[in-house]
């Protein structure tokens, strides 16, 4: 371990104790919201203040205490999303309203106002079947779809802002000031920490005073939401007690708890909601601190009768209650109106962005261990997956390559050559990342930090000088990525020429980006830390990581002149970090219930439009034993993100360290990966393009289907395969929830088939992974596995046909280079659509923009549940010749196989089945 001037910085020393987190009763703001609302009087819309812009139309809110007068604006969003924001109508300085997550301006529609009754206003969208129904006192804003409320605004009066003050001191020398909003007398002062708050031994000092912010939501009809990541928590969010709300803050939690609503290392304040008929979206634009009440009332309610003491079921709407509160900054919430869950996906992405297209490589198997010792090491584990006959893509180098955990160099004694060693992984088409964390050793004569202190482009102390605090390499300022200029500069710094032994291949992983500061208050950044433009830390903490993310791509970028795709990895992230990357869920633990709970976290994570996502396989902390090791590898091949990770202290984990056997299977495991890997990149392109998840939940599939909506043991990948990874030891058995009365599933192993909403027992053993294909679905694979995607390029492809209940099947694939930007700027690519009906399979063009020369051939095609022998198969091209395909059919699985076809992937081209 790295010695920091006298002191060991390690990572079991810093980061282990989970007490130095808070919890609700340990926030001030959350105790003041919880405990000050009933004293106040009711807010009132101010209807005689409305006006009407190009953008928006406004009013005043005002609460008779308070006495302060919010401005409040609503606007109608392109694609049917309403905006709401709240903010002080003349605060004493402006409150922060967080840039650079939505990706333009939202283009607005003119709302219309309908005459409301003297009480309320109505606002409606152009085609009128949505409407903000705007109820003057007290103040509550209804959204109505089709004549249906769908959501309520502050119907629970929960209003609750905050109004900027002058300090106490300030104030007192003021006549006649009067605020009756904020309870200043002393004894409450440390209670309510107005100006003050005190959490161990760390003191937070407050300039600005209270500034919280909350406001209440009531969803009609509603009993499952989803979203709010990161926690490790169940996929549908939970009713959360007294002192339990969901917290967001982004904070480096070693071996975080699970089924716990502790914030951790990310934050996306962005929640979906859904029922038979509906999917709505909230998202809550705000970056400091937040926390998130929810609150179902189930749709029976049981009543004393007059009849006698026994409780009658009374069926009445369910609701779900919703409370969002902030520390700081505005009220700025989009309602996604769905109606559809696609369409919420769409929504979202059209306010924060898509997932970015991933190089092809990204999607193969990662291997990473803190650290791999030296250049020798790291050449043996290379040679060790092609002796183990192992496909892998990258290897990773944590922070013990660098001259002692100064990012952009490297140890010269362990890594001498690092352009050698790029090389040798290079020739096998494999690729490097290696760590860049966002704290910066202070030490004058390490240039990164001369540089950026020169420039002054750390975030400093509330008296003026750097920040400084303690990281990996001891003492360390931490760069200001909020500022623009420290992003360009910081983007610089992967020039090849600027970035020493580094070369093209070399990618990056951004990690303690919450930011981790040890010894810090819950090992992060004091609040009152300044940023750009004289920002406190507490407006933007949940935004610091996304920034550096963004730098980080945008240099990667800018390297190769705009031409290759970045790959970058983040461990803190916010609403909008799917357009720079990939995330994953930190340091989990090597257990199988960490394992378990890795599916529903990356399910949140993929809803809330992260679909790059992944869990460390095998647990970062801890040994696994064989089996586990051998399941989460397993679980792992069919999660988007694929990366095995251990922490320093644990036994060395490479793939063939447990015998035989194991090694086996978890070659198998991940050559599964590598046959999927066509489908694979399809999904992402699809996620890249139309906002749709890779990992999905059942309930976006099935949105009709109410057994669907609460499942989290299984997930599709994309519409065609759903996939129940074990996560139980020694399981002999599953039980596989097979969804949809018209659906057929087949068994991708043993192409049993069953019809949908049933829920069968599949025996298993160690090697058995239990996928399914849907019915009516065509998957496209790799039918040759290469040592890496890139030997890969050419490899023929294959094509699993399963037919549905009519005998039919569609799917598609698309392909490019599989690293540069030509698919964008050029249109370099091929997306084809495959289509099974009455006997033919035809291959046609899906997007004719798109141009792409592959010699890439379909040499197998396999059709699932096909009840009849074929007297014959023919291959038709599209200039008309036909040659007879060779084909083995299996009556007792009902499949038929065809196999040495040379039918180009890129061409138009029928089969015929007879
Ligand atoms: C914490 C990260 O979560 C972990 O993955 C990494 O190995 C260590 N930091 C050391 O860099």
């Amino acid at each position: 371990m790295e010695a920091a001037g006298k002191e060991e910085i390690s990572v079991e020393d810093e980061a282990v104790d989970k007490t130095i987190f808070k919890d609700c009763s340990k926030i001030a703001f959350y105790r003041r919201q919880k405990q000050r609302l009933t004293e106040k009087a009711a807010y009132q819309a101010l209807l005689d203040s409305v006006t009407t812009g190009k953008d928006s139309t406004r009013f005043q809110i005002i609460n008779e205490v308070a006495k302060v007068p919010l401005l409040a604006e609503v606007y109608g969003i392109e694609g049917n999303i309403f905006r709401l924001k709240i903010n002080e109508e003349t605060p004493l300085k402006p409150r922060y309203e967080v840039p650079d997550v939505l990706t333009s301006k939202p283009s607005t529609v003119r709302l219309t106002s309908c005459s409301g009754d003297t009480g309320s206003l109505v606002l409606a969208d152009g085609k009128g079947d949505l409407k903000c129904h705007i109820t003057a006192n007290p103040f509550k804003v209804d959204l109505v779809s089709e004549e249906e409320v769908v959501m309520s605004i502050n119907s629970l009066g929960q209003l609750y802002f905050e109004h900027l003050q002058n300090p106490l001191k300030q104030r007192a020398t003021k006549e006649n000031e009067e605020d009756t909003s904020v309870d200043t007398t002393q004894e409450n002062q440390d209670e309510l920490g107005l100006w003050e708050e005190k959490f161990e031994n760390f003191v937070d000092v407050k300039v600005n005073g209270p500034a919280s912010i909350g406001l209440d939501f009531s969803l009609h009809g509603f009993e499952h939401l989803y979203g709010i990541p990161q926690h490790a928590e169940s996929h549908q969010l939970k009713n959360t007690g007294d002192g339990d709300a969901y917290r967001l803050y982004n904070l480096d939690v070693y071996g975080y708890k699970i089924q716990d609503k502790m914030g951790i290392y990310g934050s996306v304040p962005y929640l979906l909601a859904h029922k038979l008929g509906r999917t709505l979206g909230i998202f809550w634009l705000n970056a400091s601190e937040t926390l998130v009440e929810i609150s179902t009332e189930p749709a029976v309610k049981y009543t004393l009768t007059q009849m006698g003491p026994v409780a009658a079921k009374q069926k009445v709407e369910s609701r779900t209650d919703v409370r969002w509160m902030s520390e700081s900054g505005i009220i700025d919430v989009f309602l996604l109106t769905g109606p559809t869950p696609s369409d919420v996906f769409r929504q979202y992405s059209y306010l924060t962005g898509t997932q970015a297209m991933p190089p092809l490589f990204s999607l193969g198997y990662h291997q990473c261990r803190w650290n791999y010792e030296d250049e020798q090491d790291v050449k043996a584990v290379d040679a060790g997956f092609d002796e183990h006959d192992i496909p892998y893509d990258v290897m990773w180098l944590d922070i013990e390559h660098t001259e002692g955990k100064r990012y952009f160099t490297w140890d010269k004694k362990r890594f001498p050559n690092p352009k050698r060693m790029q090389e040798l992984l290079r020739s096998k088409k494999r690729k490097l990342v290696v760590i860049s964390d966002p704290h910066i050793k202070v030490d004058p004569n390490y240039s990164v930090y001369a540089k950026a202190k020169e420039q002054g482009f750390f975030v400093r102390n509330h008296d003026g000088g750097d920040f400084e605090g303690v990281c990996w390499p001891g003492l360390s300022s931490y760069l200001d990525f909020t500022n623009p200029k420290v992003r360009e500069w910081y983007s610089s710094l992967f020039a090849f020429s600027v970035y020493q032994g580094s070369t093209d291949i070399l990618h990056v992983w951004n990690d303690m980006n919450e930011p981790s500061v040890f010894r810090g208050p819950e090992l992060t950044m004091q609040k009152n830390a300044i940023h750009h433009g004289n920002w406190e830390h507490r407006e933007l903490h949940n935004i610091y990581g996304f920034y550096q993310q963004m730098a980080t791509a945008e240099g990667l970028i800018q390297r190769s002149k705009g031409k290759e795709r970045p790959f970058v990895l983040t461990r803190s992230f916010f609403a909008g970090s799917q357009k720079y990357g990939a995330v994953w869920t930190g340091d989990n633990t090597a257990e199988w219930s960490y394992l378990k709970i890795s599916v529903p976290m990356l399910l949140t994570l993929s809803i809330t439009g992260i679909s790059f996502c992944g869990a460390d396989v095998g647990g970062f902390i801890g040994n696994p034993e064989a089996e586990l090791l051998v399941r989460w590898y397993q679980a792992g091949a069919y999660q988007p993100f694929f990366r095995s990770h251990a922490t320093k202290n644990t036994r060395r984990r490479e793939p063939w360290l447990f015998g035989e056997e194991h090694t086996r299977l978890i070659r198998e495991a991940i050559r599964e990966r590598y046959a999927l890997l066509p489908y694979w990149y399809s999904l992402f392109y699809f996620a890249h393009v139309a906002s749709q998840p890779i990992m999905r939940p059942l309930w976006i599939e099935f949105p009709g289907e109410l057994e669907t909506f609460g499942v989290e043991d299984e997930y599709m990948l994309g519409s065609a395969l759903l996939v129940h990874p074990v996560t139980e030891p020694k399981a002999t058995v599953v039980d596989v929830f097979l969804p949809g009365s018209n659906e057929v599933w087949y068994d991708s192993k043993t192409f049993s088939h069953w019809k949908g909403a049933c829920t069968v027992k599949i025996p298993v053993s160690l090697d058995t992974i239990p996928v399914f294909q849907r019915g009516g679905s065509v998957v496209p694979i790799k039918t040759t596995i290469g040592k890496s995607t890139g030997c890969m390029t050419d490899s023929p492809y294959g094509l699993r046909v399963a037919l549905s209940t009519k005998g039919s099947a569609v799917g598609e694939v698309y392909l490019d280079d599989g690293h540069s930007f030509q698919y964008l700027h050029q249109k370099q690519f091929l997306h084809r659509k495959f289509l099974f009906s009455s006997g033919v399979l035809i291959n046609s063009c899906a997007d004719e923009r798109g141009r792409y020369p592959s010699k890439c051939v379909v040499e197998q095609i396999f059709f699932l549940g096909l009840k009849k022998q074929p007297s014959s198969v023919t291959a038709h091209s599209s200039d008309g010749k036909a040659q007879p395909v060779a084909f083995t059919y299996c009556a007792k699985t009902s499949t038929l196989s065809l196999e040495k076809l040379s039918l180009n992937i890129g061409a138009d081209w029928k089969v015929h089945i007879q």
